[in-house]
């Protein structure tokens, strides 16, 4: 009986171990033991005075920081301690809720941003995101803070040079500076020093200074994860010379929305990511015919080739991609019957299969009646 109740005790533990390893896993953190409102810690009263600081650089009509008011900067509202050296180690300013229904941004409230937040030395998160900063540059002052983890610029309007600054940022596992406000950048040197940055989204920013050298500069960073350059300005030219990428724990690639003009049908460095699980090459204006690589890349989830003038039907050696879950091939030449491209179609992925989209892909003849065996499909 005790035998079996310590089991059972184990168990209930591994399961609370496991859930709070997801937890972990899916909320980038800023450390183990962060608090907001904790009671031992006051804050430090330099960190206090930057972040009153950083208020006083800000409008907020709807009163989002009125807790940032007293002695203990720990428990203001989107401030996190560390409970173990008080430091404030997260900064969590992101419009999000109720507050993004409303409208209940953060504006700058005079004509740029000062460097209060250099004085948040130990800050590990650092999110802006969806608030309004008025077109003005991202400050530089961010690039020292060398504990950051998480850095969030999106849709905040922010205009301008990516400062280089930024390349200082050597613990930085997650950047995301899409959506700004004409965001651009020159030089791209400083990104390959991220050598931990798993997360980069720099959708919307302008990469068309770098012509085709981007190619390289991503392919430094050996642990990304996550790249999303989507409308970039970006070209190809010599995507197809980068023999061997680095990019071996890629899983989502999006490259949509950057007119590469040229044939999809050539040995790019991207065919041979075979552990890629979400591949968007939208709007980009390939031709040619789509690929047998495609084949190898056996833990595709999504694949979206839609708006571009492809030609022909997929591949026929499909049959290894069981993971299918979004194929989107719309606004593109196929022409061929239905029924032909339905068989070419992975017979192991008929269960996941959740959507498919050949509208305006010049087809013609019927869907075959076994689609009702796409038990998956919406
Ligand atoms: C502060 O937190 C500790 C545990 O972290 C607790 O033991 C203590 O009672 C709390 N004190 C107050 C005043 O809430
Ligand atoms: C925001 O930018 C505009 C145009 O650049 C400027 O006229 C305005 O004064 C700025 N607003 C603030 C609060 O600085
Ligand atoms: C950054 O913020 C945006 C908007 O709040 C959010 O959609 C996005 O997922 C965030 N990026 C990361 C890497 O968490
Ligand atoms: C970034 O690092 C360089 C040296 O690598 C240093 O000269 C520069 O001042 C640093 N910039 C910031 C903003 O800390
Ligand atoms: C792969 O990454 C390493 C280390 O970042 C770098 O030295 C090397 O040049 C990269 N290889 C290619 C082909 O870009
Ligand atoms: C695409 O490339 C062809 C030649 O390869 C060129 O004639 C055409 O103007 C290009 N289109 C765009 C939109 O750049
Ligand atoms: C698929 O992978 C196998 C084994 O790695 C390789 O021999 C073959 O050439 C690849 N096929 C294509 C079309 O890339
Ligand atoms: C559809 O395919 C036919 C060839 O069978 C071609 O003549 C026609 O231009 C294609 N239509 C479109 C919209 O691409
Ligand atoms: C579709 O499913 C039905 C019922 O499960 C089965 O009898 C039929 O053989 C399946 N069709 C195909 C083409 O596999």
């Amino acid at each position: 009986m005790a035998a079996e109740l310590g089991h059972l005790a184990r168990g209930a533990v591994a399961a609370i171990l496991c859930l709070l390893l997801l937890v972990f896993q899916v909320t980038p953190s800023a450390g183990a033991s962060i608090s907001g409102g904790n009671n031992g810690t006051t804050c430090i009263s330099t960190e206090r005075d930057a972040l009153l600081s950083l208020k006083a650089d800000l409008l907020d009509p709807a009163g989002r920081l009125s807790s940032w008011h007293g002695q203990d900067c720990c428990r203001w509202k989107g401030v996190g301690c560390s409970k173990r050296t008080g430091h404030v180690v997260k900064l969590d300013l992101r419009t999000a809720g109720e507050d993004y229904k409303n409208y209940n941004i953060l504006m700058l409230s005079r004509d740029e941003m000062g460097s209060s937040l250099a004085g948040l030395q130990q800050l590990r998160y650092l999110d802006l995101s969806l608030n309004d900063f008025n077109g003005t540059n991202i400050p530089v002052s961010v690039g020292s803070l060398e504990n950051l983890r998480y850095l969030n610029l999106s849709s905040s309007s922010f205009s301008g040079r990516i400062p280089s600054q930024l390349g200082n940022l050597s613990n930085l596992e997650y950047l995301d500076a899409s959506g700004g406000e004409d965001l651009h950048v020159i030089d791209l040197a400083w990104l390959s020093r991220l050598s931990l940055l798993g997360y980069l989204d720099l959708r919307g920013v302008d990469l068309s200074a770098l012509r085709d050298y981007w190619v390289h500069m991503v392919n430094m960073l050996v642990s990304l994860r996550v790249l999303r350059l989507g409308g970039c300005g970006l070209i190809t030219s010599t995507m197809s010379t980068t023999r061997k990428s680095n990019l071996t724990h890629l899983q989502v690639l999006d490259l949509s929305s950057n007119s590469f003009n040229t044939s999809l049908d050539e040995h790019y460095w991207f065919w041979d990511l075979t552990s890629l699980k979400e591949l968007y090459l939208s709007y980009c204006d390939w031709h040619g015919s789509i690929p047998q690589e495609l084949g190898n890349m056996t833990s595709l989830q999504v694949i979206d080739f839609s708006y571009n003038d492809l030609v022909g039907l997929i591949p026929s050696n499909l049959e290894n991609l069981c993971n299918l879950e979004v194929l989107r091939l719309e606004e593109n030449n196929i022409n061929a019957r239905m029924e032909e491209f339905m068989d070419r179609l992975p017979r192991c992925s008929w269960s996941t299969i959740q959507m498919l989209s050949v509208r305006y892909s010049n087809m013609t003849g019927e869907l075959p009646i076994w689609i009702g065996n796409m038990t998956s499909l919406e």
